[in-house]
């Protein structure tokens, strides 16, 4: 990079050179070179316009879009050399254009404004990674579905207040995750309607004297339609608000689900190992073998709220209509499409990675007599109020607690069970089982196994 002191392209009214602080101060090049493939995309369209309605000519129109395809080659292979001195991606192209073509390329920026321009950017830039993340879901949610398949039937404790509560399937488990995750793909789809609307055309503020045809240019970049107040197009960022807050929302979810897998690999569960390769060791203690990826995507989460916050804030206070503090959208928003990507990337790697420990699984489901609510259930459906089934159950887990004992067949006999209620027959141990327990919830949104197989095929037709 760059900070020769370059004639400005807004030079005209000044007499006097930039202060080199001012320069590194307001430069935005440095990071918004990111948006330059759109910028050029948007540029390209905006000369076919004007040639469209004849304020260049159609030699005009080609020249500038064939010099712009080669300013994009030498972007992409890195001989662009870049200058902080032309402040942002948008000048810096320009001046290009104009260093290759003369006064041709001085009439590309006829009818547009640097407003409407990044706005345009921005809004091609976050469709393209919308698209992306939205993959990198579905790439998750496949990673889910098959590990639910293979463990439809695996029976685990299920836990409210991380206490043990009722045995729920594996499967079942997972595809709590798929449920949230096809949520937030959902969510990133109705925020792309509102990223899909072209603002260029606009302006600085007020639109332009020129006969625009804001349409044509729609159609070629592949936009809905076309934004209808030009103040309101060239100062409103609501739907990268809108796009934060739909990632936010993803890194939610797999924070919550990177608590889960430290606690299931923890030696205090073992419930699940994670290959080598997704793991990390001590610089000091050589037996450790660490969840890292989890930690690390549970950590990232809260830059991305972070990013969500700033771009709030940079709005609350802004009045009608651009205003430079919009050139601070931009890091904040590169930071969190990073992040999201990264750590859904993380996710598919890391679900492949696990391998479970059934049978941990099957003895933490035995503990904390997470049965109790089936032999509640049993005393119901042979006739007792389920607040008076809830009292005796309670009784009989106190008396296990008192004696050591837990509510498997083995462990409890029919005669010790029956002096609680003359409601209990021998048929009680069948409820009592982990395997009974999980069976018995069979119906859309229960934990059975026939229930997750189900689910699975239905949610394989929504990926
Ligand atoms: N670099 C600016 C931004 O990111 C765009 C240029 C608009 N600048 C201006 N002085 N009107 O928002």
């Amino acid at each position: 990079m760059t900070s020769k002191n370059t004639k400005k392209p807004w030079g005209g009214r000044f007499s006097g050179p930039t202060d080199s602080f001012v320069e590194q101060f307001t430069e935005s090049v440095s990071y918004d070179q990111r948006l330059a493939h759109y910028d050029i995309m948007g540029s390209i369209a905006h000369a076919q316009m004007l040639e469209k309605i004849k304020v260049i000519s159609k030699k005009e129109s080609s020249e500038i879009v064939n010099a712009l395809k080669e300013i994009e080659k030498e972007i992409q292979s890195d001989r662009f050399v870049w200058s902080t001195a032309l402040e942002d991606v948008h000048m810096n192209i320009e001046s290009a254009l104009v260093d290759r073509i003369g006064d041709i390329g001085k009439k590309l920026h006829t009818a547009r404004s640097r407003n409407d321009q990044v706005a345009t950017d921005i809004r091609l830039y976050l469709r393209d990674e919308v698209d992306e993340i939205t993959l990198k879901i579905n790439e998750v949610i496949n990673a889910l579905l098959n590990l639910a398949e293979e463990h439809h039937g695996t029976i685990m404790p299920g836990m409210t207040h991380m206490q043990s509560a009722q045995p729920v399937t594996f499967g079942h488990h997972l595809l709590a995750w798929v449920e949230m995750l096809l949520r937030d793909r959902s969510r990133l789809q109705d925020c792309r309607k509102r990223i899909n609307v072209l603002p260029l055309g606009s302006a600085a503020l007020a639109g332009t004297t020129f006969p625009i045809d804001r349409n044509y240019v729609a159609k070629i970049l592949g936009f809905d339609e076309v934004t209808q107040n030009s103040l309101d197009a060239v100062s409103d960022r609501d739907f990268a608000v809108e796009f934060l807050a739909s990632g936010s929302l993803i890194m939610m979810h797999l924070s919550r689900f990177s608590e889960e897998i430290v606690f299931w690999m923890s030696q205090r569960n073992h419930f699940i190992d994670l290959d080598d390769a997704w793991c990390t060791g001590s610089s000091i203690m050589p037996q450790k073998k660490n969840p890292d990826i989890p930690e690390l995507v549970r950590g990232k989460t809260g830059r991305v709220y972070g990013d969500l916050m700033a771009l709030l804030t940079l709005m609350k206070s802004q009045p009608l209509a651009y205003n430079r503090d919009n050139q601070e959208d931009k890091e904040n928003l590169f930071n969190a499409v990073d992040i999201v990507k990264s750590c859904l990337i993380a996710y598919t790697g890391l679900i492949s990675a696990i391998s479970v420990n059934q049978k941990a699984m099957y003895e933490a489901a035995q503990a904390g007599f997470s049965t109790a609510t089936d032999l509640a259930d049993y005393l119901v459906a042979k006739g007792l109020p389920f607040r008076d089934a809830h009292e005796v159950v309670g009784k009989v887990v106190q008396y296990l607690i008192e004696n050591n004992k837990t509510l498997k067949k083995d462990d409890m006999s029919l005669s010790e069970l029956e002096k609680f209620s003359n409601l209990i027959e021998a048929d009680v141990f069948d409820i009592l089982t982990l395997e009974g327990s999980v069976s018995a919830r069979d119906h859309i949104g229960g934990t059975s196994p026939t229930q997750v197989k189900k689910q699975i095929t239905r949610l394989k037709k929504q990926v």
